[in-house]
């Protein structure tokens, strides 16, 4: 699909929005969508019509906007997804969307395109219906790159996340990284991690034949008044270890890297953003979780890099481990600020379901700087608690905590175990368990990863 702009309204459909209560820029939409057939003009309904040549398009889709004085860049972002995903269902080749009293939300709107035309058919035979081309009328070229921008990154992000782990190994997650322009990019490989001392994510990565790769890219433009680190949980495939998952639990856990696929559509884009004055650097030790001969062992000690030592309680909280080590490097750094994404709980699933992620920290100004950012990315995030008393439950008898406590307040036992590799540095946790990755359609997401993260971090670091 091509993203172009454009005012020329010759097409083969026009695609205009409708407000509550008000009419559309088109005579023939007010007087058979609107007087004909109340057509309201509810957020994300849409109302299709010929126009038997009495303009230049051969149809008009009208979506609605809901209320004018209620629309914000994420409503249109919902319009435009939902318009998008009925100009595939019509077969569509060729759309211009050409909106009314939204002129500054260009940006919001290109990224609904992108997420409504999204659809991972790369394994079908039978590929699904795609738009050639949209055009924007009324937008400026900015918002409009930068919507393009944004919706490639989600569209990369989603695309790694969808593959098998076959394909999505560590070893391919470092050479895309490898690939990517205007960053600066190394990989660590086996025995480079060993010599760091990252005990803990070394012993989660034993167990399986595909290598590790630690990856650290980085960003920087000018003179640096603000450096970031940007982690993301990379188990390209997690089936518990030798605790092993029950079959059920472990048939999507090729998502367990969607924390990683986040960072690299995030740091891909930079490059094309190029926001001053900042560093940031993204950083993924990427392995896999697997039992066998030499997998790492319940009742095993661990050492991470900070020194600490921890007693393997269950290897299927592995996600932690390897996220100890990454935080670690991360804080040595001696970055302003580091953030974690990460498929890390069940317990954040079932304590918030799959539209809203877990954020926790270490600074309640951060805290709130990164929700706000996800409430104007069109994520929902929602702060989880972290109190004494979630750490009490990781005590071990023989090491300096284990990696589990009691299932109870699970997503907040893993906050408090991560903060044990935090120093000195301003820290946010994101839990994406239940977002990352749908089992069924859910809004404007189809099944499977919805790239989320991408929005919320690209604007919390480009506006930082
Ligand atoms: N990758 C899982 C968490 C997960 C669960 C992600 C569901 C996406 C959907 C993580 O590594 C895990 O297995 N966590 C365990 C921790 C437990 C052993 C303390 C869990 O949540 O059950
Ligand atoms: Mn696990
Ligand atoms: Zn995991």
């Amino acid at each position: 699909m091509d993203i172009k702009i454009t005012s020329d309204l010759n097409t083969e459909v026009l695609v205009i929005n409708k407000f509550e209560g008000e009419q559309t820029s088109q005579e023939l939409a007010n007087t058979y969508a609107v007087e004909k057939d109340n057509f309201e003009g509810k957020l994300g309904t849409t109302y299709l019509l010929h126009t038997y040549g009495k303009i230049q398009a051969d149809k008009i889709l009208v979506v609605g906007l809901g209320k004018r004085e209620e629309v914000d860049g994420n409503k249109v972002t919902e319009a435009v997804a939902k318009a998008v995903k009925k100009l595939k269902q019509i077969k569509a080749k060729r759309a211009v969307i050409d909106f009314d009293g939204v002129g500054n939300l260009g940006k919001y709107a290109v990224i609904g395109a992108y997420i409504g035309d999204y659809n991972f058919d790369k394994y079908k035979t039978e590929k699904d219906h795609r738009l050639d081309e949209i055009g924007f009328n009324k937008f400026s070229e900015n918002d409009v790159k930068e919507g393009r921008v944004f919706g490639e990154a989600m569209l990369l992000t989603r695309n790694i996340a969808n593959e098998p782990a076959e394909y999505a190994t560590p070893t391919k997650l470092a050479q895309m990284a490898s690939s990517f322009e205007g960053l600066e990019t190394k990989i660590y490989d086996r025995e480079d991690v060993k010599k760091m001392d990252m005990g803990a994510y070394l012993a989660v990565a034993r167990g399986s034949a595909e290598p590790p790769k630690f990856i650290h890219m980085k960003y920087s433009n000018g003179n640096p008044k603000k450096r970031i680190a940007l982690i993301g949980k990379g188990l390209c495939f997690d089936s518990g270890g030798m605790d092993l998952k029950p079959a059920s639990s472990m048939l999507t856990m090729r998502d367990d890297m969607s924390g990683a696929a986040c960072i690299l559509g995030v740091m891909n884009a930079l490059n094309k953003l190029q926001p001053a004055d900042i560093e940031i650097h993204g950083i993924i030790a990427a392995c896999e979780n697997m039992p066998g001969q030499h997998a790492y062992k319940p009742g095993d000690i661990l050492t991470a890099k900070n020194g600490k030592t921890i007693e393997v309680d269950n290897t299927d909280a592995e996600g932690r481990l390897t996220l100890a080590d990454a935080l670690c490097y991360a804080c040595e750094l001696k970055v302003d600020e580091v953030i974690d994404i990460a498929t890390l709980t069940g317990a954040c699933v079932v304590a918030l379901g799959t539209a809203v992620s877990g954020v926790m920290g270490n600074d309640e100004d951060m805290i709130k700087r990164v929700i706000e950012t996800a409430k104007l990315s069109g994520e929902k995030y929602w702060e989880l608690p972290m109190y004494q008393e979630y750490r009490d439950g990781l005590k071990s008898e023989i090491a300096d905590m284990k990696n589990t406590g009691t299932r109870n307040g699970g997503a907040s036992a893993a906050g408090m175990f991560l903060k044990e590799f935090v120093s000195d540095v301003k820290w946010v946790h994101i839990d994406v368990a239940g977002t990352a990755f749908l089992e069924k359609p859910q809004g404007i997401f189809c099944y499977g990863s919805t790239g989320a993260g991408v929005r919320t971090l690209l604007n919390y670091v480009t506006k930082a």
